[in-house]
């Protein structure tokens, strides 16, 4: 409980820088209403024989608009980048800030979710602890789409808007099958 407070102060915050990165005034983030679901998930992998065999998780892009991870001494987390799959390195007490699909989708691109995975190891048990800000557990009509004033004639909007629980469901149906589901809602 009281790390999930601490998290909320510093997601607000990184909301609000991230809302100026866009060129945005600093609270359009929070009023899009960003802040209003966290959801936490802790991860425990066991040590595995035969690690080339399989992953820890596999790869996926995260159904929330900012994810804060924390992962444990073992490490194991990659991103893809330039086609490569590239170690996130451990540094004890980081704070691993991930983009999820939603903020994809409302910066039109500007921000990109970041395709991830976990390696599985021999070394011992692994624990991580992801902070998702997203309320895809709670039921919500707001439709999300690309935020107006990022939109131009050169560069027009790429998604369609969505719900928050129509994308969770169909993000849970697809089942971690690699493939990106922002993709189904491209204009
Ligand atoms: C996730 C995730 C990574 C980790 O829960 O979406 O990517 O290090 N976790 O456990
Ligand atoms: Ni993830």
């Amino acid at each position: 409980m009281g790390y999930s407070k601490h998290v909320m102060e510093l997601g607000t915050l990184l909301f609000q820088l991230l809302s100026e990165a866009l060129g945005l005034d600093s609270e359009v983030l929070k009023s899009m209403d960003c802040l209003k679901g966290l959801f936490m998930l802790c991860h425990y992998y066991p040590p595995c024989p035969q690690p080339d065999l399989t992953l820890g998780i596999n790869r996926h892009t995260d159904n929330s608009f900012l994810t804060l991870l924390l992962q444990d001494q073992i490490g194991g987390l990659q991103v893809l980048h330039k086609d490569y799959w590239v170690d996130v390195t451990r540094l004890h007490g980081a704070i691993v800030v991930n983009m999820g699909d939603f903020m994809q989708l409302i910066t039109n691109d500007k921000f990109s979710s970041v395709e991830h995975r976990v390696r599985a190891n021999i070394d011992g048990p692994r624990i991580s602890v992801a902070c998702f800000f997203s309320s895809s557990l709670f039921p919500n009509d707001t439709v999300y789409e690309p935020i107006k004033e990022l939109l131009s004639d050169e560069s027009p909007a790429k998604y369609r808007g969505i719900t928050i629980p129509e994308y969770t469901a169909g993000y849970l149906a697809s089942g971690f099958d690699g493939k990106s589901h922002l993709s189904k809602y491209r204009i």
